[in-house]
């Protein structure tokens, strides 16, 4: 009986290390960027990357404009349909993987280690951005399957990548969307079940000289 209270304990405090939050900075809402117009003329995708690491500030903004609680009521920055807040967004980077939390403006850590191996798949290129953000859309969490569901979640997906975008083009990042990505293993790695889908994900970095 000791022996498996000891184990229990053991497993509850494993947990709680491994899932804990990380809060982000606030939202920097006077940083320097360009104008929304600017910033559409100079969209465009980016494939190569310079060795310059995103601050805390950096990814607490990028996040924030990618799909970031911006009202009380918990709506975010990019529209859902029917506010089913259904894609989640997970960062991937050097250290490891986190989910992001739009009401807590937190990261929460799900796995240890570099894995953006499994986001560049056949890419190369996009292993070299220190940070991958992978969209997954969360087919339960919207509540249906059938065609205008996957309708509806991939125009919410693309939302949350063309915020990135315009976000990254705005601040000074780079980026390109991408619907190239090995799902399967991303998936396992995450612990995703079959309605819960890799849509596209968005390497992101300072550009290369
Ligand atoms: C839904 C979608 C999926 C894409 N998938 C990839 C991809 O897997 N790999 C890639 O290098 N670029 C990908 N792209 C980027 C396009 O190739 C790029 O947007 C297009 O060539 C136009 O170039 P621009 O973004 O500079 O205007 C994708 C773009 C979109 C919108």
């Amino acid at each position: 009986m000791k022996r498996i209270s000891f184990v229990v304990v053991l497993l509850l405090v494993g947990t709680a290390c491994f899932a804990q939050s990380k809060n982000l900075p606030k939202p920097n809402m006077q940083r320097q960027t360009l104008s929304v117009m600017e910033a559409y003329q100079q969209r465009k995708s980016v494939r190569e990357y310079s060795d310059k690491l995103l601050s805390d500030q950096d990814l607490s903004d990028l996040l924030w404009a990618a799909q970031g609680k911006n009202r009380p009521d918990g709506h975010l920055t990019a529209p859902t349909a029917m506010n089913k807040q259904e894609i989640r967004l997970y960062v991937f980077c050097e250290k490891g993987v986190s989910l992001y939390d739009p009401q807590n403006h937190t990261l929460t850590q799900v796995a240890e280690g570099d894995h953006r191996d499994i986001v560049a798949d056949r890419q190369d290129f996009a292993k070299k951005a220190p940070v991958c953000l992978v969209m997954v859309a969360d087919m339960d969490k919207f509540g249906s399957n059938g065609q205008h569901a996957q309708w509806m979640v991939g125009v919410d997906v693309g939302i949350v990548c063309e915020n990135i975008n315009l976000y990254c083009s705005a601040s000074g990042l780079c980026t390109v969307p991408r619907g190239t990505m090995n799902q399967k293993a991303i998936q396992s790695l995450l612990g995703l079940n079959d309605n819960q889908i890799p849509v596209i994900n968005n390497p992101v970095g300072y550009p290369a000289q």
